[in-house]
């Protein structure tokens, strides 16, 4: 896949470069955008996710199964996000700025768990995947902040019964959060960004057919790699997020994306 180049630049008639023109932009993000900064992908080793068949530890029926494995599961990538190593990367950092400078809307849906982009300080963050520093009683619905490892006896706030607590993580077979919210946000952009997703996960794998139902959405994937959907996006960019965001943003923001 060849990586895109922009070759004519617009500019006013006095010759300077036109700031945005973009005043709903859509940004989906996967694993890949995390990658750069010590967070693992889930396809990249032979379908294992952290040495465990993702149905294992990421699925209600891996859960009744093995309620310990999975508990010990995500307290161990819990672990791993609030270690030193890990921090939020050229990339967030770049969203970040996208966000506070851009006259119009940025929103952020990612599929990651993590919090490098709240970390980083971006704002309007949709996590559809759930949040892995977050818990969630079985009984009431109701979400903590659970830095700490939870198992088969921690006790929720809500109901103080043990065998409650579970990850806040969307597993394979449930349904995505806020897709409605989404939708309509797909809807209205003008710009469609994807950065570092495989897209092999349905619903996400299909925003940016959704987008393009919208207003002369532009939509655009960002990936080391070509894609299951890169066929669907008008401009590819090819590299590392790390790399490849900062340039993009800096570019949308002078008007030349
Ligand atoms: N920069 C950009 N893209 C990268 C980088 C990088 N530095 N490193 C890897 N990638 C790309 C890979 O080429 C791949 O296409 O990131 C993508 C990661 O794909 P997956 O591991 O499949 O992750 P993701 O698409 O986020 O998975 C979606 O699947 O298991 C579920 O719920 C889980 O949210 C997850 C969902």
């Amino acid at each position: 896949m060849a990586g895109q180049r922009i070759l004519f630049w617009p500019c006013n008639k006095q010759g300077a470069p036109m700031a945005s023109h973009y005043k709903n932009i859509v940004i989906l993000t996967g694993a890949g955008i995390s990658a750069e900064s010590g967070i693992s992908t889930f396809r990249d080793s032979n379908g294992l996710w952290e040495n465990h068949d993702v149905m294992e530890v990421a699925s209600p029926q891996g859960f009744s199964a093995n309620p310990s494995l999975v508990y010990r599961f995500y307290n161990e990538r819990k672990k791993q996000l609030q270690s030193i190593e890990v921090k939020p990367n050229l990339a967030h950092e770049a969203l970040v700025e996208l966000q506070s400078k851009l006259p119009g809307n940025v929103t952020i849906v990612t599929q990651n768990v993590d919090d490098l982009h709240e970390r980083s300080g971006s704002r309007d963050v949709i996590h559809m995947h759930g949040e892995l520093l977050k818990s969630r009683c079985l009984k009431t619905e109701q979400i903590f902040k659970t830095l700490g490892d939870i198992d088969e006896l921690s006790i929720c706030e809500c109901c103080q019964t043990p065998g409650n607590l579970r990850p806040h993580i969307v597993w394979f077979g449930e349904i995505p959060m806020f897709m409605n919210q989404i939708e309509s946000l797909l809807h209205e952009a003008d710009l469609f960004l994807s950065i570092g997703t495989s897209g092999q996960v349905y619903p996400a794998s299909m925003f940016v057919q959704i987008a393009k139902l919208g207003n002369e959405c532009k939509t655009v994937e960002v990936n080391v790699e070509e894609t299951a959907v890169s066929w669907n996006f008008d401009e590819k960019v090819q590299g590392p997020a790390g790399e490849t965001v900062p340039v993009i943003v800096e570019n949308i923001l002078k008007g030349h994306f």
